[in-house]
């Protein structure tokens, strides 16, 4: 998806998004659809590639989102946020992972909201307008065959079946839910802007 046309304002939202076996694309598209009434959407994959990562500088607020493995978002993800942690602290950001402890029970959801504080951790600057973890997929074919079959393994003692556990009506409200929160936030920051120089900034 490139630039949408389709919408109501002059902002522009960044979508990005890493994946390792292709299920998580589907997860920001979306979100970038969630939001397309709001904004000017670019949705971008953050690979190893650091030329193709774009500069959020440019955008007025940025969702950004990654498989979880071994308990971590993607690296190139990971790196990207922290390469720009300072230009997405100035401006609204939340951020989403997908990952297999959703699709579980309890021990899942614990899981989750370590993946979550490591996220924050990560990027101490930014205070994110929300941190939201989504189910994802098992799909063992899309794995090499070193990580299928411990993985394989593990999935046995955990009783999770092969399958698409995304939920597409969640993420799409989810979405909805942020692009009101980022329009409260950019109406606040103008606001804020009059307050400071009320003849500078038109009514
Ligand atoms: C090597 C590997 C490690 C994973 N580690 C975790 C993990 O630590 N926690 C978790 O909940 N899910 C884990 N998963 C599951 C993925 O997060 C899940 O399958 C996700 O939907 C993959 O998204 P993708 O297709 O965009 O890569 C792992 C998957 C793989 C292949």
């Amino acid at each position: 998806m490139g630039r949408e046309e389709n919408h109501s304002s002059n902002k522009k939202v960044l979508v990005l998004f890493s994946t390792g076996t292709g299920s998580t694309t589907r997860i920001a598209e979306t979100i970038a659809r969630g939001l397309q009434d709001t904004a000017e959407i670019t949705l971008k994959e953050i690979d190893l590639n650091r030329q193709s990562w774009p500069d959020p500088s440019g955008f007025d607020a940025v969702i950004a989102g990654s498989a979880i493995r071994y308990d971590r978002w993607l690296q190139p993800m990971s790196e990207y946020v922290k390469s720009f942690e300072m230009e997405l602290a100035s401006k609204p950001v939340s951020f989403f992972f997908s990952c297999l402890s959703l699709a579980g029970g309890q021990a899942g959801q614990n899981s989750a909201r370590k993946y979550e504080s490591w996220i924050r951790k990560l990027v101490p600057a930014i205070r994110p307008v929300d941190v939201r973890g989504f189910a994802g997929t098992l799909n063992y074919k899309a794995m090499p065959l070193w990580v299928r079959m411990p993985f394989r393994a593990a999935m046995l003692i955990t009783g999770l079946r092969q399958g698409d556990y995304r939920n597409l009506s969640e993420i799409q409200d989810w979405a909805s839910g942020q692009s009101r929160a980022f329009s409260r936030a950019w109406q606040t920051d103008v606001q804020n802007a009059r307050e400071s120089f009320p003849a500078q900034v038109p009514g």
